[in-house]
């Protein structure tokens, strides 16, 4: 166990799947094994870009109960949300002061909002709200409030990682204080190998992903949908170009892997066969979480008690930090 402390935020979404939770929840479970780990829900991001209260809800629960599910320990992990701990909108406003408006307009998902505005022949600023444009800055107070310094994320959010650390520098720089720890992204790279139905990086936004905890049924249904080549079944196959042995790589024992592999090689299976091995594979990995996200979202009361706990805690560390920070600027 070292000294670092990472934190992480996790969007609410409708939509959690396989990718996610090979490329992001398990490495940063792992993570939380040999650190201080503070992971939380970050509903006023959501807020954003989802402006109905019944969804917001429902996809703030349905995260919560696939991390538990997936494995988070509640006494291990600070697992909080992020609207529990109203200092981070103090700490937010602090920041404000030290955010250049510069930085903000550089920012990846803004400029890229600015740019699809510009080939629409739109306004600029069209469909831009405050939230988005200063996204960074909450994130930024996110991280900064608890001193983490490893914040395990997508590559998409490296930046706002470089954003944060600079707003804290500019904090420190002003007062001659240590008082912000410098934030470091750190990036799952394994993350770019899971491939989706059709073989591309498994994502949302490519509509090829595979839902983590659906029904059986329709996770064989899934399975068999996968695109492959058209080698017939007599062809020997490449499992290391497969994109089904990728999958089956994330679920299989070792043996399990050689075995399937050789198979390949050999000859005489057909795609059929290997999806099949794949869904045995998968569904037997998923069950016993599915099994248990299922208790969570018909005990919704089980999941908000642990969301109250941790933000208990959470509330009583940034409290601390804010009164600290007040004395520093003088508001006291
Ligand atoms: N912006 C992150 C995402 O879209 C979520 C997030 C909010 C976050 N606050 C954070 C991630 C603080 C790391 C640290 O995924």
């Amino acid at each position: 166990m070292d000294q670092h402390i990472c934190l992480t935020g996790i969007k609410p979404t409708g939509s959690i799947h396989i990718g996610n939770y090979f490329g992001a929840i398990l490495p940063a479970l792992e993570l939380a094994k040999d650190h201080k780990a503070f992971y939380f829900i970050a509903d006023y991001h959501a807020l954003n870009t989802i402006k109905d209260g019944a969804v917001l809800k429902e996809y703030t629960r349905g995260v919560a109960a696939c991390w538990l599910a997936c494995g988070l320990d509640p006494s291990k992990v600070l697992f909080y949300r992020q609207s529990d701990v109203p200092q981070t909108f103090e700490l937010s406003t602090m920041l404000m002061a030290f955010s250049a408006k510069g930085l903000m307009n550089r920012a990846h998902a803004y400029k890229a909002v600015v740019a699809e505005n510009a080939q629409a022949n739109r306004e600029a600023d069209f469909g831009v709200n405050m939230g988005l444009f200063t996204y960074p800055i909450l994130m930024a107070a996110d991280i900064l409030l608890f001193d983490a310094t490893l914040v395990p994320v997508g590559k998409d959010q490296f930046q706002h990682i470089e954003i944060a650390a600079d707003i804290a520098g500019a904090f420190n720089h002003n007062y001659k204080t240590d008082a912000f720890k410098i934030p470091a992204p750190l990036v799952n790279s394994d993350s770019q190998l899971i491939p989706g139905l059709d073989g591309k990086k498994m994502s949302k936004s490519y509509g090829n992903t595979i839902a983590l905890f659906q029904e059986e049924k329709a996770l064989r249904k899934q399975i068999m949908r996968i695109v492959t080549n058209s080698q017939g079944v007599e062809e020997p196959k490449d499992p290391e170009t497969c994109n089904l042995f990728a999958l089956y790589k994330l679920v299989a024992t070792k043996e399990q892997q050689d075995e399937l592999a050789c198979r390949y090689k050999a000859g005489g299976m057909g795609w059929g066969e290997a999806k099949e091995a794949l869904f045995q594979a998968l569904n037997s990995k998923i069950a016993p979480m599915r099994d248990r996200y299922n208790h969570y979202i018909s005990h919704p009361s089980e999941v908000l008690d642990i969301l109250n706990e941790g933000a208990k805690k959470a509330r009583a560390i940034a409290q601390k930090k804010i009164e600290a920070l007040r004395s520093i600027i003088g508001i006291a």
